[in-house]
């Protein structure tokens, strides 16, 4: 008999872009489902949920339901996957604005921000040169949120691939690559937990 879907360990995504379709956005599902694949539920915070919540402020007294329900469901998370486009050599405003949320998770006592838990990558940029600048943005953020990045981490140069809202890419070596970044986030979670 198939297992209560509550039993499975959960994965958020967090990313894309405001304004439509978004090659992050899609590139993040294609992950996400590899981490599915593995028997983890995922949950996906895509533009149009970033861009409901409102520039963090960290000494405002009442948060929006929006802000509430994206950090409850962080703080159910065994596993995360953050992919930003790259917007003038970094990560962008939006999904920053989104990571800064976390703060409130900083009293938590049993898991105070992303700690110890596996937090793959990915970044988009029409370009080479500014995936590698926000995979390292990326990788200090959740560094400073004491998570773990995973090891491989997701350059997608969107002047070269091109996705499909089937889940599919015109590059099949990117597919792979981003179904890599769901499977060891996936691996990494039962020794997080072991360990944790
Ligand atoms: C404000 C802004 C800044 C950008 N800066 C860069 C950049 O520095 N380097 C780059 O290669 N692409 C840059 N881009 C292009 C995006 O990173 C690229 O198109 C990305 O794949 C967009 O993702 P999306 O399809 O999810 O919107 C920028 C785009 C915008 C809107």
């Amino acid at each position: 008999m198939a297992e209560p879907v509550s039993d499975q360990p959960l994965v958020v995504g967090i990313g894309g872009t405001i304004g439509g379709i978004s090659s992050t956005e899609r590139a993040l599902r294609i992950a996400l489902d590899a981490a599915g694949r593995e028997g983890f539920r995922t949950r996906m915070f895509g533009g149009a949920d970033m861009a409901r919540l409102p520039l963090y402020d960290p000494k405002a007294t009442t948060r929006t339901p929006d802000e509430t329900e994206f950090v409850d469901t962080i703080r159910q998370a065994s596993a995360v996957i953050i992919a930003s486009p790259g917007y003038h050599g970094s990560i962008s405003g939006v999904v920053k604005n989104a990571l800064d949320l976390l703060e409130e998770t900083a009293r938590d006592p049993h898991r105070p921000y992303l700690a110890d838990m596996p937090v793959g990558l990915i970044a988009t940029a029409y370009g080479w040169q500014a995936t590698g600048s926000t995979i390292a943005a990326l990788r200090s953020i959740v560094h400073a949120l004491r998570g773990w990045p995973t090891p491989f981490a997701a350059a997608v140069n969107t002047q070269l691939t091109k996705f499909d809202e089937d889940g599919g890419a015109s590059d099949a070596a990117v597919i792979e690559q981003l179904s890599l970044v769901g499977k060891q986030v996936a691996r990494f979670v039962p020794v997080a937990i072991q360990h944790g």
